[in-house]
């Protein structure tokens, strides 16, 4: 902050508390209705339930001060104005590397004493799996939920259906620098009657209902627009993440419409890096807990 900004803020933090004393100051002031204290205010609930018009407790007013004076020690002991760090130079950003750094110490042998063995030879290891377990619910169960099964744009880990790759180098790439996924929209470049006709042929490589001439003109359509990354025979990528599009596993969707919108619309899937969130020794544990998911699943 400038110098300006700084004397702006640190003079409404002043003004501030000035109010509030002026305004503890003003309601505490003997006035002439108070003269009336305890006559009704004409607030009548119930029949017979009048409101009486007293003023406030004295100990209650001083509450009020001390808040006041409570405030203005915060105020030296934290950094509360603008560039005054406080008396013990504390700053959340200070505490939390100094919490992280504590929990590193305690916590980190726990996972690194899993880090030297293979993923593969981990993935056997009921202890490695407990851990890895628990740390999937921790950190990545909101998008691909607790079982792993996955949902709508968030991939299923626990099939032998793999957007990036299933070996254990693979998902351990997925999960250390994130995957971001691209999908073009089309319906700037093909038009609308066209983008059926390919819908038309997706549906017939994954034998659904399709109409068989819109089917082969979406082919020719396909191998021009689609096959750089899907594959000629609509297989897909890993290297791009380019899903396999014949093998009736949708991550947003089999239904004519579906489709039919990720190609008009474009997908851009994001799965987000752990390596400086988690780092590398709780990755390699996740990398071997999804491995084995799927493996029980082969
Ligand atoms: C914010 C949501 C989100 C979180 C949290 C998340 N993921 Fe993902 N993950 C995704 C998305 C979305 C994709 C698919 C990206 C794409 O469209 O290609 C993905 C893809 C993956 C893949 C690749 C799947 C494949 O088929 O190739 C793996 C492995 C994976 N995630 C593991 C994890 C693990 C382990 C964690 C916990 C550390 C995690 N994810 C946390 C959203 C998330
Ligand atoms: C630049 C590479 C690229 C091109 C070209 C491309 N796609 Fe994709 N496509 C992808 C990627 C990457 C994804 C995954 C998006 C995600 O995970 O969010 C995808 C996803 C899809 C999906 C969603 C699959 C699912 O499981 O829900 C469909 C359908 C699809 N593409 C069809 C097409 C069609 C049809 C064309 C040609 C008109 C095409 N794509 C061209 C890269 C491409």
């Amino acid at each position: 902050m400038t110098l300006f900004w700084s004397l702006i803020v640190d003079l409404v933090i002043l003004l501030n508390i000035v109010a509030c004393y002026w305004l503890i100051k003003w309601v505490a002031k003997p006035r002439k209705i108070e003269a009336k204290q305890g006559e009704p205010t004409g607030h009548v609930w119930d029949g017979d339930l009048t409101e009486l018009n007293n003023p406030m407790p004295r100990w209650w007013l001083y509450m009020f001060y001390i808040t006041i004076v409570w405030g203005l020690i915060y105020l030296i002991v934290y950094p509360g104005f603008s560039s005054y760090s406080g008396v013990f130079n504390w700053s959340s950003e200070k505490a939390y590397k100094e919490e992280v750094a504590d929990a590193a110490e305690t916590y980190g042998p726990i996972f690194s004493r899993f880090s030297s063995t293979d993923i593969k030879t981990l993935s056997k290891d009921p202890a490695a799996i407990k851990v890895g377990q628990r740390l999937f619910v921790n950190y990545c169960s909101q998008c691909h939920g607790s079982d792993a099964g996955g949902s709508r744009g968030f991939p299923n880990l626990t099939d032998q259906d793999w957007i990036w790759g299933g070996s254990p180098e693979a998902i351990h790439q997925s999960i250390l620098n994130g995957r971001t996924a691209t999908m073009p929209a089309w319906a700037a470049v093909i038009k609308p009657q066209q983008i059926g006709y390919i819908v038309d042929y997706l549906l017939s490589l994954n034998g659904k209902e399709h109409k068989a001439t819109d089917a082969q003109r979406g082919q020719v359509l396909f191998a021009s627009y689609c096959a750089a990354c899907h594959q000629a025979d609509g297989r897909g990528n890993p290297l791009l993440g380019a899903p396999n599009l014949a093998d009736d596993i949708w991550l947003y969707g089999g239904s004519r419409a579906k489709i039919n919108q990720s190609i008009a619309q474009g997908r851009q899937g994001q799965m987000p890096a752990n390596k400086h969130f988690l780092g590398e020794d709780k990755v390699h544990i996740l990398a071997a807990y999804v491995y084995s998911l799927s493996q029980q699943s082969q």
